[in-house]
């Protein structure tokens, strides 16, 4: 298992977002034979089976559950596509009234083969590998269920927490308590700890970071632990490298997985204070690769060591990865 307290190992643990996806041959194999990407979400058969592909690939020592933050406004019956090529479509919840038709009620079946998939998955993989389960946080996926799709700047759903706080108020409790229920139906499941992300959590700041980003992520770390009191947490707020400290204190997080623009100070200093720190290679140093690669490998594992740490990167793998790089990755991190 992954060291979520304590001192540093040598060599650190390593896992990466999003190692399973379009850079490898075989997830693009199972990927065509499931159809569309939430059909390979929803069928635990094929999800296990590209879950496991990086293990087998490359030994990590966390497999993360394939699945998608948006999963949560689908089980809510929001209509979610993916379009090749375009990303996520969701109908735009933009008033009470779209909002007063997603529902937590029925969020059971399709939260139910998401949690066959980790059943499945802890039974297959090797005992000493962790199995990560996940969700967005509230935030991050109310930008996506009030814009309808990805945006530049968040600029729907940071209008509509202006406008109307207690409204927007009500969409974030939705998402928080159906959150809730899906991450501990996943420890139940078997998941050895969980991720939350907050991919836009870098849009807000001060009174708004607190009430959108720290509340919900607090409440949601809260009511996991009155039911699975031990399950390690682990927050990803991407962009927020300022507020850092406060959503460490103020969340109750076991670990913080930081950004590419975070610096080693801050990790350091975050790690000093016993907190795991997870990260932070850019993705794109991983499609370059060559000696630079090989130097802030390096050198994020020197400025981590003896500290509590997890190596990863700064955000996810992207699909123009050359697997022979993560490879390599792997090989310098172990040597
Ligand atoms: O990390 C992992 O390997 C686990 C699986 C995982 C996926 N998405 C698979 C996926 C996880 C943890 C996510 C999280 C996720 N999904 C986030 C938060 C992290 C981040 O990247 O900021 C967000 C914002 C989403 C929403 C989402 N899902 C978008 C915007 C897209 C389209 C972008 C794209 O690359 O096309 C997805 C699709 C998606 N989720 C893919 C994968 C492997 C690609 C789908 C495909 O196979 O066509």
């Amino acid at each position: 298992m992954m060291p979520f307290t304590g001192t540093g190992v040598s060599p650190p643990p390593v896992w990466l977002m999003r190692q399973a996806g379009r850079y490898l041959p075989e997830y693009r194999k199972t990927r065509a034979e499931a159809g569309s990407f939430l059909d390979l979400c929803y069928t635990p058969r094929l999800a296990a089976e590209v879950t496991l592909q990086p293990i087998r690939r490359y030994g990590f020592d966390a497999a993360i559950l394939f699945s998608d933050i948006l999963i949560v406004p689908d089980a809510l019956g929001q209509g979610v596509r993916f379009v090749d090529g375009e990303g996520p479509r969701l109908d735009p919840v933009r008033t009470l009234e779209d909002l007063s038709r997603l529902a937590l009620s029925r969020t059971n079946d399709k939260f139910a083969l998401i949690c066959e998939t980790v059943e499945r998955l802890r039974q297959e993989l090797p005992r000493e590998t962790a199995l990560i389960g996940f969700c967005g946080a509230p935030w991050t996926v109310a930008t996506y269920v009030v814009e309808g799709r990805g945006s530049p700047d968040q600029s729907a759903a940071r209008s509509w927490a202006y406008r109307d706080r207690d409204g927007f108020a009500t969409l974030i409790e939705l998402l928080t308590d159906a959150s809730i229920d899906y991450l501990c139906g996943q420890v139940s499941a078997g998941a050895d700890a969980l991720q939350i992300f907050d991919s836009w959590a870098g849009s807000l700041a001060d009174d708004e970071f607190e009430r959108w980003v720290i509340g919900p992520t607090a409440k949601l770390v809260r009511e996991v632990r009155k039911r699975h009191p031990s399950v390690p947490i682990i927050g990803f707020p991407r962009g927020a490298a300022a507020h850092l400290d406060r959503y460490v204190a103020a969340t109750g997080i076991d670990g913080v997985s930081c950004d590419t623009a975070c610096p080693l100070g801050v990790m350091q200093g975050i790690a000093k204070g016993g907190t795991v720190v997870q990260g932070n290679l850019d993705p794109l140093l991983l499609v370059s690769g060559g000696t630079a690669l090989d130097h802030r490998i390096d050198d994020i594992c020197a400025a981590m060591s003896g500290l509590p740490f997890v190596f990863n990167l700064g955000h996810g793998i992207v699909p123009e990865t050359p697997p022979e790089h993560v490879a390599r990755l792997v090989q310098r991190i172990r040597t």
